[in-house]
C-alpha cells in the first residue's frame, strides 16, 4: 500500500546538519508502523504543520516510553568508527578494515587486558559491516567476505568473553557511508533482526532522512526495539541533525524513547575537535545539562584517547571533561596499539567512578576566566564532588588561585583527591586560598569530599568510611 508523500533523498549526500527536504511526492509503505500509528494519522502528518505534527509526537511519545532499564548510569565501551572509520580493504589493510576479526580482536582486548573489570563492556560496530543487499526477507546482511561467520556468531563470541554488542543503522534511506538504510517501513523488521542476533546495543543514524521522518523513526524504532523483548540499549543520532538545541530538540521526548543522543558534530582527532565540543556542550549546558540523568545521556562522541591527535595532557583534559558531562565513555582506538599514558588514563579508576556517578547529574561549567582558565564542577553522590581546572592557555603551566568558596562551596571542612596525580590536598576549609598548576590545554581534576570526622562519636565507633577508596 502506498498513498503519503515521501522525501527523494538522491540528491542528499548529507552528514551532521544537512537536512533534507521532501521534494515530490513518492511512494512509501507504511504496513510496519500502521500498528503503532494510524494510516490516516502518519500520511496526515506528513502534510501537517510542525507545531501540530510535535503536539502529536508528544501523544504518541506518551506510549512509546523506552523503560528497560539499561544504561542508569552512562555506557562504556569501544566503537570502530572514529579510528577505524569505512575501511573495508581487508585486501591490503586485513588488520584495520571493518570485519568480525578486528571487533574480534577488540573483544580479546576487552577482556584480557583489565577494561572489563573497569566497566568497558559494549563492543560497537559503527557504518560499513553490511552487504549492500537485503537478503529475500528483507533483512539486513553483513558483507560475506568480511563477516563470513555472520553477526550472530560474533555476538557469542563477544558474549562469551562478558561482552555486549552493539551495532549501527541509519534512519533514511541509506547510512552515512551509502549502505542500506532503515526506511519506516524496514524499523520492525530490523530491531526483529538486530534482537535475533543477540544485539545488545543500537546505534540509529539519521543521514538519509528528513525531520519529519525523523519525527517517527525514532519513536517507532524504541517502541520495535521494546517489542522485540531483548534489552538493547538505544544511540539515537536525532538532535544532531536538528542542530542539537531547542526548541527543534524535543529532550524529555528524547530522553524517554533513547537511552542516549548525539547532539553535536562527529569527533575527529585532534584537540581543535575536542576543544570545539567541549565549548558547544558548556555554551549550551543550560538546555543540555538538564536532559541528562540515569537512562538518558547526551554523548559528545567517542574518547580518541590513544590515537594521534592529542598529548598526554589533552588525552587528561578529554578524560576529565567526559566524566564531568556524565558522557558515554566509548573509546574509539586500537585497543592492540595503545601506549602506556594512554592506557593509565583510560583506566583511571576515579575518573571512571566519577563518570558512572550513580546519582547521574551532568556537571556544568562554573567559570571562564579572562585568563583562560575554565573551571567545570559536578555533583556526586556521598556528598562529594568533582572539580576540573581547564587551561585554554598556550604559553606554560599557570599558576591559579582560587578557594573552594570562590566555586559555591558551602562553608566546612574538605579533602581534595587529585585524579591524575594521586596526590590528596587534606585540611582544606571552604576558605582556604590554594593554587593549582594547569598545562596549557591540559587540566587538574580533583575529586572533593567532606573531611572525614576525627573525633569518634559517643560509642567510640569511627564514621563510616567514605564510598570511595582513594
Ligand atoms: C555519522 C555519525 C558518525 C559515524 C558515521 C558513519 O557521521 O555521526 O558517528 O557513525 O556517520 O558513516
Amino acid at each position: 500500500m502506498g498513498l503519503c508523500s515521501n522525501s527523494d533523498s538522491s540528491d542528499f549526500t548529507g552528514k551532521l546538519y544537512h537536512i533534507p527536504h521532501s521534494k515530490e511526492k513518492g511512494e512509501i509503505d507504511i504496513s510496519v508502523f500502521s500498528r503503532s500509528l494510524s494510516l490516516s494519522c502518519a500520511c496526515l502528518l506528513l502534510e501537517m504543520h510542525p507545531l501540530s505534527v510535535t503536539l502529536f509526537l508528544v501523544l504518541v511519545s506518551l506510549t512509546v516510553a523506552l523503560d528497560n532499564g539499561l544504561l542508569r548510569t552512562p555506557p562504556m565501551g569501544w566503537m570502530a568508527w572514529e579510528r577505524f572509520r569505512c575501511d573495508i580493504d581487508c585486501h591490503d589493510d586485513p588488520e584495520n578494515c571493518i570485519s568480525e576479526d578486528l571487533f574480534r580482536d577488540m573483544a580479546d582486548r576487552m577482556a584480557e587486558d583489565g577494561w572489563k573489570e573497569l566497566g568497558y563492556e559494549y563492543i560497537i560496530i559503527d557504518d560499513c559491516w553490511m552487504s549492500m543487499l537485503r537478503d529475500e526477507q528483507g533483512r539486513l546482511q553483513p558483507e560475506p567476505s568480511r563477516f563470513p561467520g555472520g553477526i550472530a556468531k560474533l555476538a557469542r563470541y563477544i558474549h562469551d568473553r562478558g561482552l555486549k554488542l552493539g551495532i549501527y543503522a541509519d534512519m533514511g534511506t541509506r547510512t552515512c557511508m551509502g549502505f542500506p538504510g532503515t526506511m519506516l517501513e524496514k524499523i520492525e523488521i530490523d530491531a526483529q533482526t538486530f534482537a535475533s542476533w543477540g544485539v545488545d546495543y543500537l546505534k540509529f543514524d539519521g543521514c538519509y532522512s528528513n525531520p519529519v521522518e525523523q519525527m517517527l523513526g525514532y519513536p517507532l524504532m524504541s517502541k520495535a526495539l521494546n517489542a522485540t523483548g531483548r534489552p538493547i540499549a538505544f544511540s539515537c543520532s536525532w538532535p544532531a541533525y536538528l542542530g542539537g538545541l531547542p526548541p527543534n530538540v524535543n529532550y524529555s521526548l528524547l530522553g524517554d524513547i533513547c537511552h542516549l543522543w548525539r547532539n553535536y558534530y562527529d569527533i575527529q582527532d585532534s584537540w581543535d575537535s575536542v576543544q570545539g565540543i567541549i565549548e558547544w556542550f558548556s555554551n549550551n549546558q543550560d538546555d543540555l545539562q538538564p536532559a541528562a540523568g540515569p537512562g538518558r545521556w547526551n554523548d559528545p562522541d567517542m574518547l580518541i584517547i590513544g590515537n594521534f591527535g592529542l598529548s598526554v595532557d589533552q588525552a587528561h583534559s578529554q578524560m576529565a571533561l567526559w566524566a564531568i558531562m556524565a558522557a558515554p565513555l566509548i573509546m574509539s582506538n586500537d585497543l592492540r596499539n595503545l601506549d602506556n599514558s594512554a592506557r593509565a588514563i583510560l583506566q583511571n579508576k576515579v575518573a571512571i567512578a566519577i563518570n558512572q556517578d550513580p546519582i547521574g547529574v551532568q556537571g556544568r561549567r562554573l567559570l571562564q576566566e579572562k585568563n583562560h582558565i575554565e573551571v567545570y564542577w559536578r555533583p556526586l553522590s556521598q556528598s562529594a564532588s568533582c572539580l576540573v581546572f581547564l587551561s585554554r592557555r598556550t604559553d606554560m603551566p599557570y599558576l591559579y588561585h582560587t578557594s573552594l568558596a570562590k566555586l559555591n562551596y558551602e562553608a566546612g571542612n574538605y579533602q581534595a583527591y587529585d585524579v591524575f596525580t594521586g596526590s590528596k590536598v587534606t585540611g582544606l576549609n571552604a576558605k582556604t586560598e590554594f593554587t593549582v598548576s594547569i598545562n596549557p590545554s591540559g587540566v587538574v581534576m580533583w575529586y572533593v569530599y567532606p573531611e572525614q570526622r576525627t573525633l569518634h562519636s559517643q560509642h567510640n565507633k569511627p564514621e563510616p568510611e567514605h564510598h570511595m577508596v582513594l
